[in-house]
């Protein structure tokens, strides 16, 4: 079966999630700016593919290819009131080419004695909320979203939850603005890029803060342990974690750098320190003060983990990176040191993995590991 995963607003951040948790049996063909393709590679073709939107911070929807012309496919839905969807997201496509297809088709749907609503398009494609709002999550049967690519068409068989992401986000009793809030999706990216766990694998997060990532491995069904320097962060943890009704957790506090954590553990992924908090671009030897502390407490902590873990235990990391003046952004220099202490980098170019806004001062830079 042939699967369109729509990605979000970083595709090459998107990809690598994707890669990183689908079995090698799966391959990826990138379309063209944000399409992305995961398809069977062969034997197994009736393979379904084995992760949820809801699982995914990358992905803004998943849609499976359709066996037969799109006409068919929704002329043999169950009786009653249709309402579709077309995205088109063909390179060249416009508003009025997912117009036409959706009333090109509803005009024969209605010959045909079927009663059909077009969700009305601002542009060639759906945005995640109209889809989401609209209810085209694949859930109802009635409910459609078609994806045109080329001649090629899908239908959507998940779309992201924006709104249980706000919702995660903000109802979060305890905040500190000072350590920034990692949003929940990059948590979930952070967690998957370490490559497929066992269900019930315990993931560390060694500068936890608030616990972001902590709830969302909860929620992806993992145990936790998180520590941070600050006895403060950790009341703040355990309140959030709290709030959500877990309680199958442990918070402790530790310096990252000489922690001895009491658990086995079978992956980490973290936020590591960001360095302080910055609303303009900082000048040359600020920088080089911030890079240095940032440096030697990331650092610190892979050397200290290193006779903590088993070999091939993944790490991932989203390390500062700062803005400068003419736009691009400038990394921690620590990836031969890394190297050095006896870890895999598997994105050693990392060129891609950069998440930030337009515009944001601190940007976090992804970084992924493996003890060798
Ligand atoms: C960018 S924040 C992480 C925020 C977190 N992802 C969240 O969900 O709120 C970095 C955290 O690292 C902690 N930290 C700084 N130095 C540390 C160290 N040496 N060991 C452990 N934690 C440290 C800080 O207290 C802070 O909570």
């Amino acid at each position: 079966m042939n699967y369109l995963a729509i990605l979000g607003r970083q595709p090459e951040i998107s990809i690598a999630e994707l890669k990183a948790i689908l079995e090698e049996k799966w391959y990826l063909k990138e379309y063209h700016q944000n399409v992305l393709l995961a398809k069977i590679s062969g034997e197994k073709s009736s393979s379904v593919l084995p992760v949820e939107i809801s699982k995914l911070g990358g992905t803004l929807k998943l849609a499976i290819e359709l066996a037969e012309k799109p006409l068919d496919f929704l002329r043999n839905l169950p009786d009653g009131k249709i309402t579709l969807g077309v995205s088109d997201y063909s390179k060249n496509a416009s508003r009025k080419t997912a117009i036409i297809e959706a009333l090109k088709l509803k005009k024969i749907l209605t010959r045909h004695g079927r009663s059909v609503r077009v969700v009305e398009n601002k542009e060639a494609v759906l945005s995640t909320a109209t889809s989401l709002h609209n209810g085209l999550s694949g859930k109802n049967e009635r409910k459609i979203e078609l994806i045109k690519v080329n001649d090629n068409w899908y239908k959507v068989i998940g779309i992201q939850d924006i709104d249980a992401y706000s919702k995660r986000d903000q109802a979060r009793p305890a905040r500190d603005a000072k350590v920034g809030m990692l949003p929940p999706k990059l948590a979930q990216i952070l967690i998957n890029l370490c490559g497929p766990l066992k269900p019930n694998a315990r993931i560390l997060d060694p500068f936890c803060g608030t616990g972001v990532v902590l709830q969302e491995a909860l929620l992806m069904g993992y145990h936790v342990y998180g520590t941070d320097i600050n006895s403060r962060m950790i009341e703040y943890s355990e309140k959030n974690l709290k709030f959500f009704n877990f309680n199958n957790y442990k918070l402790e506090v530790g310096d990252a750098i000489s922690y001895k954590w009491a658990e086995k553990i079978d992956a980490v992924a973290c936020e590591g320190y960001l360095g302080k908090p910055m609303s303009t671009i900082p000048l040359e030897i600020k920088l080089k003060t911030e890079k240095q502390e940032c440096s030697t407490i990331i650092l610190g902590f892979l050397k200290n983990l290193y006779t903590q873990i088993e070999p091939n235990t993944p790490v991932t990391i989203a390390c500062p990176a700062w803005l400068r003046k003419d736009g691009s952004y400038s990394r921690l220099e620590i990836l031969d040191e890394i190297e050095n202490m006896g870890y895999n980098v598997n994105n050693k170019s990392r060129e891609g993995l950069l998440y930030h806004r337009d515009g944001q001062i601190v940007a976090r830079d992804i970084i992924i590991l493996r003890k060798k």
